[in-house]
């Protein structure tokens, strides 16, 4: 036996050793914020959009206490998918009708088992954050069960499964987010009441967030919703401010401060506020630090 051969025949037989292939997926339909530059859409690149899964099973569990983000981000990092995040752009993607069967795409490698469950939060505005509470209250069903939960056919290889799922009658919004959860069924556990299996117990988790409109024919698809004044844009290339008091920079896993969903700042002789959503008022800075400032200017410019 050559090398070359030795090489290659090894190499085949790692790929096609199925202990090293972990289940991994993503929502292509409707596509999904952190895919949608794999779609054709201007977004910034997401090469890990097909392992949205809460850090890990290590991080989601050991840590986490089984907490994650709505969108498969680390419950306790930065959350990049939800609204503030830099995958967060308000590009309305789908414009479906009041109570129509939508077909959701997802694409999975490996290891199936589990189950898939699709939710909805309608907020009407993609900037705005969105909570487990609101997706728990808009399940979507099955149109050909009737039921919340799609079992995954199991299966070793890779496939793109289609769900048709029936819109509620009673849901229209401008954006929605339309969130796409699977529970894999693959590892070994212990369920609740002390059975041990493969599919018992704490299982990875992979999600999906895409932002949608239902029932509202004027809402531009596959265009970012447009800015409100209150938006700000800095001048600078590689810097941007997002709505509210975001600032993003690209390319940067620096955190910055950040309050999605902020309707505009305030100036007022009482300090800086803020607007949010509901228009209630919160303070940025306090009248004191203000007076500080101002004396360490007047003091400065002496
Ligand atoms: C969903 O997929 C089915 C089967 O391919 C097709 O008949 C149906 O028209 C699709 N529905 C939508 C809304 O695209």
């Amino acid at each position: 036996m050559t090398l070359s051969v030795f090489f290659t025949s090894s190499f085949l037989a790692l790929l096609l050793l199925p202990a090293h292939v972990k289940g991994h997926g993503r929502l292509l339909e409707p596509p999904s914020r952190a895919s949608l530059w794999r779609l054709g859409y201007s977004a910034p690149v997401n090469y890990n959009d097909n392992q949205l899964f809460c850090g890990g099973v290590g991080v989601q569990y050991g840590v986490n206490e089984g907490k994650c983000g709505v969108c498969g981000d680390p419950w306790n990092g930065k959350r990049e998918h939800e609204a503030g995040g830099r995958y967060a752009n308000g590009l309305i993607v789908r414009n479906y009708e009041v109570g129509q069967v939508i077909n959701a795409t997802v694409e999975l490698t490996a290891n199936h088992k589990g189950f898939f469950e699709f939710r909805l939060c309608p907020t009407d505005n993609p900037f705005k954050r969105v909570t487990a509470h609101c997706l728990q209250k808009f399940p979507l069903v099955v149109a050909d069960t009737g039921l919340t939960r799609f079992t995954v056919p199991s299966g070793d290889s890779y496939s793109k499964i289609t769900v048709p799922l029936r819109l509620p009658a009673d849901v229209r919004c401008s954006a929605c987010l339309f969130q796409w959860q699977y529970t894999a069924g693959n590892s070994w556990g212990i369920s609740q009441d002390g059975r041990q299996c493969v599919g018992c117990g704490n299982q990875e988790q992979f999600y999906g967030c895409a932002d949608i409109a239902i029932g509202h024919k004027e809402v531009a698809v596959g265009k970012p919703t447009p800015k409100h004044p209150w938006f700000f844009q800095s001048e600078k290339e590689k810097e941007e401010w997002h709505f509210g008091v975001v600032r993003y920079i690209k390319d940067s896993q620096e955190t910055v401060d950040y309050r999605s969903g902020a309707k505009r700042i305030i100036f007022t002789t009482l300090g800086l506020h803020w607007m949010n959503q509901d228009d209630s008022i919160q303070m940025i800075t306090s009248p004191s630090i203000l007076i500080l400032v101002r004396f360490v200017l007047h003091w400065a410019s002496c």
